[in-house]
């Protein structure tokens, strides 16, 4: 991959036509730009997050690779950050009201849609969110000097792929019926989804490389950028959401942990709280329904899909890209 220098001096000069195209991964097609494979309706974002997008330091930028825990991520935060405006056990809630994704906007996706003029106007504090990787991400956002933060949530490459299955079989489905030809969506094959993304051929991917970027800055500004994990916030949401306030800035307040806030974040923001809601159950964010973002929700569910065989083919390709990085999943 190129560094963060090289890559923000090439971004101003970027030609998206002429990167490399993949169109394998359906409904959406993939560039392949720094070493990563980006969704080019996000990729078209990415020139203008270089040149327009102005960090601010109440900033916090939540960042992951897809099928992760964006979703949940972008609750927690939100829920945790403006629990001051609104209350958690008010009716009108805004993650009773709207998805996750409709609240905390992808940060290149605004940029390609309007030119960022969406993200300038929001208030402060502002939670944006984005599955850039981290050497993708301008200058102004990571240097030591700019006080915004980032929140990176990491999960299993094998769940990651399981549930990235499930989503596009959904979403390439639910396009079909959209288009109404009566024509069959096309064959998308598990085993051919996994030679994809075991060859990083997916959205964001290589996944390892994406959570490696973020791991590494994570532990080299440690006060900038907060790593979790996907499974330990399942093991124990409290604590994480404690964790997520205190580097948000926000930390709970006696009072308020002996009055249950940290629970009640954990229980609305929980995957069975936001998928019974009605703004789940139907709508879509632009061409993703609302309810394909809320699955199962737990840890290795891989087992049920990926034959050991598989497991061990993908570890291995993990592990020996990861080797001497010091990073394990
Ligand atoms: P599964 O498909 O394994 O169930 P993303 O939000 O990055 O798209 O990730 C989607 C994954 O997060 C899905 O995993 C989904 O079920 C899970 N998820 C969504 N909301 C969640 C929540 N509130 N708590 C825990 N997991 C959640």
């Amino acid at each position: 991959p190129l560094s963060t220098d090289a890559c923000a001096t090439a971004i101003g000069e970027l030609d998206i036509t002429s990167l490399p195209l993949e169109t394998r991964f359906p409904p959406f097609p993939l560039r392949q730009y720094g070493g990563f494979w980006l969704l080019e309706k996000f990729l078209q974002g990415v020139p203008a997050v270089h040149s327009v997008f102005e960090p601010r330091s109440s900033d916090i930028l939540l960042a992951s690779f897809p099928k992760c825990g964006t979703t949940w991520l972008k609750a927690l935060a939100f829920a945790t950050r403006n629990r001051a405006e609104h209350p958690l056990r008010g009716l009108d809630h805004p993650l009773r009201r709207r998805n996750p994704h409709d609240i905390v906007q992808y940060l290149e996706l605004q940029h390609a849609q309007s030119m960022g003029h969406v993200v300038a106007a929001l208030p402060s504090p502002r939670v944006l969110s984005t599955h850039l990787p981290y050497s993708l991400l301008p200058r102004r956002i990571t240097t030591e000097e700019s006080a915004c933060r980032i929140v990176y949530i990491c999960r299993d490459p094998k769940d990651a792929f399981v549930s990235s299955w499930f989503f596009t079989k959904k979403t390439v489905a639910a396009a079909a019926a959209r288009a109404r030809t009566g024509e069959e969506p096309p064959p998308y094959m598990f085993e051919e989804a996994f030679e994809l993304f075991c060859d990083g051929i997916c959205v964001s991917g290589p996944q390892w490389r994406h959570v490696l970027g973020y791991w590494e800055a994570s532990r080299r500004q440690p006060e900038k950028v907060l790593f979790l994990r996907y499974e330990e916030m399942l093991q124990n949401p409290e604590s994480n959401v404690k964790k997520l306030a205190e580097f948000m800035g926000c930390a709970f307040s006696v009072e308020e942990e002996a009055t249950g806030v940290v629970q009640d974040i954990v229980e609305l923001c929980s995957l069975e709280s936001l998928k019974n809601m009605d703004v789940n159950k139907s709508g879509s964010h632009g061409p993703l329904a609302h309810e394909s973002f809320f699955r199962k929700g737990v840890a290795g569910d891989w087992s049920n899909h990926i034959t050991p065989a598989m497991a061990e083919r993908l570890d291995k390709i993990v592990e020996d890209a990861l080797q001497g990085s010091g990073f394990t999943f």
